[in-house]
């Protein structure tokens, strides 16, 4: 592994580089620290850190709007730092040598561990081993492959709306969830609704509770009760189904139309398919679409708050499609629905947050970065540089008619190497469920709900989204709101 040369000389000024929009030029013997915030005596980095976990959302923004595109938590020792927008994207998701994506590093899993074997999958490896496991599951994440899972979509998708009832209140965000578990549990691994589905479907919503609980971070110890233990033995009952299910698909004379039976048949060249435990890593990574959740709430949430710009989803709906499900090629012709879907991904991205760590001494950007410094990265925050999307706080679908932004100007879906995955899988999801749903119902919020923003494994709403089902098409003036997400959005005037 190459060690670049950091005997550099460090500089400390804030001020040259706040707010800017070019980092400080390089020369090979002055690099400068990292700006950032005034160090506090005995508590160093520690004070932003609780901040941060209090609100990783709102700290973010302050952090930006105080210290610009990169800044460190603590201005005498940048253990952690934050870069923002495209010029820092690229150098993070490009050198992938230098920073390196290590999910789970702060959680710190027991080795050995079933926690540990779950959340080895792609966001965990990195280097040659993460472009083999790339290799091996591309074929069965392209586009072509992907759609062949409509008609499962639809129908899983159908079967749920047909118990909804008009005029009827919902907890939509928990109902979409358990939607998006169920086509995840079908497409991924070929179960259908029954005891082993509903039983894995349990210990994941545990795991992914007590695993996004602050609890969790703060206070990792495998004690009776404790949050952590909990997680752990979630992750084992989940390992323990997993296997089961692997080892009933090996024994199987065909090969099942799903993507873990893919993924146990995938082999490259030489003949090497994934060995027992790397499939149990990438078939969870694989398994979890709470984004794709994420991304239909914050929809159906926008659409609410903007009744324009629902009329003419609505009226795209009904000329192309005239109430029938949508096949590919109808959903091809949907770009109304693509643009909003873009719109809502820059506004609420999913994945907020992400985070690499430096493998080894080096330099971003003229910056001086050692080894094992954490360095967050914020699609909220990015997405929200004037500079690169005008008037950003307006939900505007109609900009993407001319936007084109380059891959780090956007990055709801990521860059770079660790891109995601399962794009294609998320968009047919996504779209379906929104076209089938907005169909047969205008799903509406109660005046007066206070609705605020949080961080959990992925961005949500905080009480969840309490919906009235209206009529299709029905005009209604958009519901008041209090709340935190005032802070994300403005209204068009
Ligand atoms: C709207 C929904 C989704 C959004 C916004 C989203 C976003 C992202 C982002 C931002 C990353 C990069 C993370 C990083 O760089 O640290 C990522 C990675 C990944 N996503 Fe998604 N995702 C979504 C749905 C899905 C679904 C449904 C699947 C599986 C079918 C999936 C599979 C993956 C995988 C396997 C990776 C890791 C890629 C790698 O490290 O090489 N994603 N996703």
């Amino acid at each position: 592994m190459s060690h670049s040369p950091v005997s550099l000389k460090a500089t400390t000024d804030i001020d040259k580089t706040r707010h800017s929009h070019q980092p400080t030029a390089k020369t090979t013997s002055n690099l400068h620290l990292v700006p950032g915030y005034r160090h506090i005596p005995l508590v160093g980095w520690r004070w932003q850190g609780l901040r941060m976990l209090n609100d990783p959302i709102g700290f973010f923004m302050k952090t930006y709007q105080t210290y610009g595109q990169i800044s460190s938590w603590d201005n005498t020792n940048p253990k952690y730092i934050a870069i923002f927008g495209p010029e820092f994207h690229q150098t993070l998701f490009t050198q992938s040598k230098q920073f390196i994506a290590d999910a789970f590093r702060e959680s710190h899993f027991p080795s050995g561990s079933s926690m540990e074997r779950l959340s080895l999958g792609l966001l965990r490896i990195n280097g040659e081993k993460h472009r083999q496991h790339r290799r091996l599951m591309q074929p069965a994440f392209k586009k072509n492959s992907i759609d062949q899972y409509l008609n499962s979509i639809t129908s899983i998708t159908q079967s749920t709306l047909d118990t909804w009832s008009l005029n009827e209140l919902r907890r939509i965000d928990q109902d979409i969830t358990h939607l998006i578990t169920r086509i995840s549990l079908k497409t991924m691994f070929g179960l259908d609704q029954n005891q082993l589905s509903k039983k894995l479907e349990h210990y994941i919503a545990l795991l992914l509770k007590t695993a996004g609980s602050p609890a969790t971070l703060l206070f990792p110890v495998d004690l009776p009760g404790s949050t952590y233990r909990k997680m752990l033995q979630s992750a084992s009952y989940i390992e323990a189904i997993i296997r089961n299910i692997i080892q009933q698909k090996r024994n199987a004379s065909t090969q099942g139309y799903d993507i873990l039976s893919a993924l146990i048949a995938a082999r490259d060249e030489q003949g090497i398919g994934f060995s027992e435990d790397e499939l149990i890593g990438e078939a969870y990574t694989v398994l979890c679409h709470e984004s794709s959740a994420s991304a239909i709430l914050w929809t159906l949430f926008l659409l609410d708050q903007h009744p324009e710009e629902y009329a003419q989803l609505f009226t795209e709906l009904q000329t192309t499609l005239n109430s029938k499900s949508p096949t590919i090629e109808d959903l091809s012709k949907l770009n109304y629905l693509d643009w909003v879907i873009k719109e809502s991904l820059r506004l609420f991205p999913p994945a907020a947050f992400g985070i690499r760590y430096a493998n080894e001494d080096t330099e971003l950007n003229g910056y001086l970065i050692n080894k094992d410094t954490t360095i967050f990265f914020s699609a909220y925050v990015s997405h929200r540089i004037p500079e690169i999307f005008d008037q950003p706080l307006r939900f505007n679908p109609q900009r993407w008619a001319s936007l084109k932004p380059t891959p780090f100007e956007y990055i709801a879906f990521g860059a770079g190497e660790h891109n995601c995955m399962g794009r294609h899988f998320a968009l047919l999801e996504v779209k379906l469920i929104l076209v089938l749903l907005l169909q047969r119902f205008r799903p509406s919020l109660i005046d007066g709900s206070q609705i605020d923003r949080i961080m959990r494994i992925s961005l949500t709403a905080k009480q969840g989204l309490t919906v009235q089902l209206k009529p299709p098409g029905s005009f209604l003036k958009s519901p008041e709101v209090k709340g935190n997400i005032l802070e994300s959005f403005e209204k068009n005037a």
